[in-house]
């Protein structure tokens, strides 16, 4: 294993992600940031300089459980101060499981702003992989709006609220197509788009993924979209899952995948197809009426020639509210035989509730009825340091009423803010379930796919309406995926496990960007005793900031 070095500056800067000219966060003049390749077992090391003017950066590493490091994990209140502009941070953290992660900002709306990119580890020098392929290719997907992020901040925290919409265009690697199309014949939405006319080195132009025919290839996808729930589709080609957020699958073959903000996959799939064509890779939206048209890619075989257009039209995608067909999906995951098996038994068990709410005529979401305000002084350094009063001290509720209707919007809208944390004791099996329930319209209720910090969890099981004790034995503990990230269905509930194992302070939000910023999401806590010395770079601002400077005068 060796330690990886990058030297990054983030920035905005103008960039024509669906052929419209925007303003996007980049790294070292790129958007979407550079991919980090490493092997498992490595130590990644980021110098991260803030080059933007006027506000402060962090970024999270997405998957990356950061044992030992509990600092860089990159979420600003949480884990640490926000890096101040010229000011740079050193993200040094271990990469310990293969698998396909990747990275965002976790400052106000960065992710939004398109301050993301991918993370790969490969298995360590020497070892291999249970499944065979000849080449891989990366997709991360995103969903691109052309307001920018500052404007949908204060779009969502208006009174009343100003929801931002659908998004303009899905990317694929950073590329979608706007105002014209690729597939005209084919269009799924009906419009009369132009065709897309590119020369060759367009920005938007779309991705191709040069292939041999006859061989095997591994896809890994990382969705970290804003808001779109997607499924993603190879036009003629099977695909067969083996992998999730950095853990083997139980392998099934698939014709389409849905993948969740916050998700990734890697999917094996042969060539096997009539060589004298290419074929579309599309990408649409699910759970949300769609209003954006689908992200294309071209599977190029290498037999033709790769301006050829595929000659069959897109996959379509399935319908976008068919969710029997997404809990069937979902419901397939599981985890490769010999993969570690949760505790069967649980210590603590805790119940959010998930419900939108009204505090003071604002729109916010809230869990048991209280939405996440995040302090100024981070919490892994208020925690380790005892400053009590940089944050409430009082444990948020375990639970709700349990006469509570999910089925209607709540009839007692308001909530209240708050940021106290739940304390998990360290080492002790916790479960949580995550009950969905009906938002403030009627029969609405929204998908939600929440994202623990610092741990993967394993999903017990998804189930239709509110979670009761005839549910307990329909949980699988026999061969549960262990995921970092797992959806809430409309209406459903999912229940989940996971050991206190890392030390430090962990976030756990939906990875729906509008809804984390109107307060959907919960902190724990666990072990900070055992968190070694924080650098002090973490905690430069608030009440640690002003603790640190008053032991320097001493
Ligand atoms: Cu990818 Cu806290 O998020
Ligand atoms: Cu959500």
């Amino acid at each position: 294993s060796k330690a990886r070095h990058f030297k990054w500056e983030v920035d905005y800067m103008y960039a024509t992600p669906d052929c419209l000219e925007n303003v996007v966060m980049g790294i070292n003049g790129q958007f979407p940031g550079p991919t980090i390749k490493a092997r498992a077992g490595d130590t990644v090391v980021v110098h991260l300089t803030n080059k933007l003017h006027t506000e402060g950066v962090v970024i999270h590493w997405h998957g990356i459980r950061q044992f030992g490091t509990p600092w860089a994990d990159g979420t600003a209140s949480i884990s640490q101060c926000a890096i101040n502009p010229g000011e740079t941070f050193v993200y040094r953290f271990k990469v310990d499981k293969a698998g396909t992660y990747f990275y965002h900002g976790h400052y106000g709306m960065q992710r939004s702003a398109g301050l993301y990119g991918l993370l790969i580890v490969d298995v360590e020098e020497g070892k291999k992989e249970s499944f065979h392929y000849d080449g891989e290719f990366n997709l991360l997907l995103s969903d691109w709006w052309h307001k920018g992020a500052h404007e949908q901040e204060v779009d969502l925290s208006s009174n009343p609220m100003r929801w931002i919409g659908e998004p303009q265009s899905l990317l694929i690697n950073g590329r979608g197509q706007y105002n014209c199309t690729l597939a005209p014949a084919h269009n799924s939405n009906g419009s009369s788009l132009p065709v897309c006319k590119f020369r060759g080195n367009e920005q938007c132009a779309p991705n191709i993924l040069h292939v041999e025919p006859n061989k095997t290839y591994r896809l890994r996808v990382a969705s970290t979209t804003a808001l779109a729930s997607l499924n993603l589709a190879i036009g003629n080609h099977k695909m067969v899952m083996v992998e999730a957020d950095g853990n083997y699958l139980q392998p099934f073959s698939v014709n389409d995948f849905d993948i969740y903000s916050g998700e990734t996959y890697s999917v094996i799939f042969r060539t096997d197809q009539n060589l004298s064509n290419n074929y579309w890779i599309s990408v649409g939206v699910r759970g949300r009426e769609p209003k954006t048209p689908q992200g294309l890619a071209i599977l190029h075989y290498k037999s033709t020639t790769s301006s050829k257009l595929p000659n069959l039209p897109p996959p379509k995608t399935p319908q976008w509210n068919d969710y029997t067909r997404s809990k069937s999906f979902a419901n397939k995951i599981l985890a490769f035989s010999g993969s570690p098996r949760p505790p069967t038994n649980y210590t603590r068990r805790i119940f959010l509730l998930n419900t939108q709410n009204r505090i003071n005529g604002y729109t916010r979401w809230a869990i048991n009825n209280v939405s996440l305000n995040l302090p100024s002084t981070p919490y892994l350094g208020s925690i380790k340091h005892g400053l009590t009063s940089a944050f409430d001290q009082k444990s948020p509720p375990e639970t709700f009423v349990n006469t509570y209707d999910i089925t209607m919007p709540p009839s007692n809208p308001n909530a209240t803010y708050g940021n106290g944390v739940y304390k998990l004791e360290f080492g002790k099996t916790i479960d949580v379930i995550l009950q969905n329930a009906n938002a403030l319209n009627a029969n609405v209720s929204e998908i939600h796919p929440w994202h623990l910090h610092g741990h993967d969890f394993w999903i017990l099981g998804y189930g239709e309406g509110k979670f009761s004790k005839k549910d307990e034995k329909k949980l699988n503990l026999q061969n549960p995926p262990l995921r970092n990230t797992v959806v809430i269905f409309p209406y459903g509930w999912t229940a989940l496990r996971f050991v206190t194992d890392n030390p430090g302070v962990w976030a756990f939000h939906c990875h729906i960007e509008p809804h984390l910023h109107m307060g959907m999401g919960v902190i724990f806590a666990s072990g900070v005793h055992l968190v070694g010395k924080i650098p002090e770079e973490a905690l430069s601002c608030g009440l640690t900031g002003k603790l640190l400077r008053s032991n320097n005068h001493n």
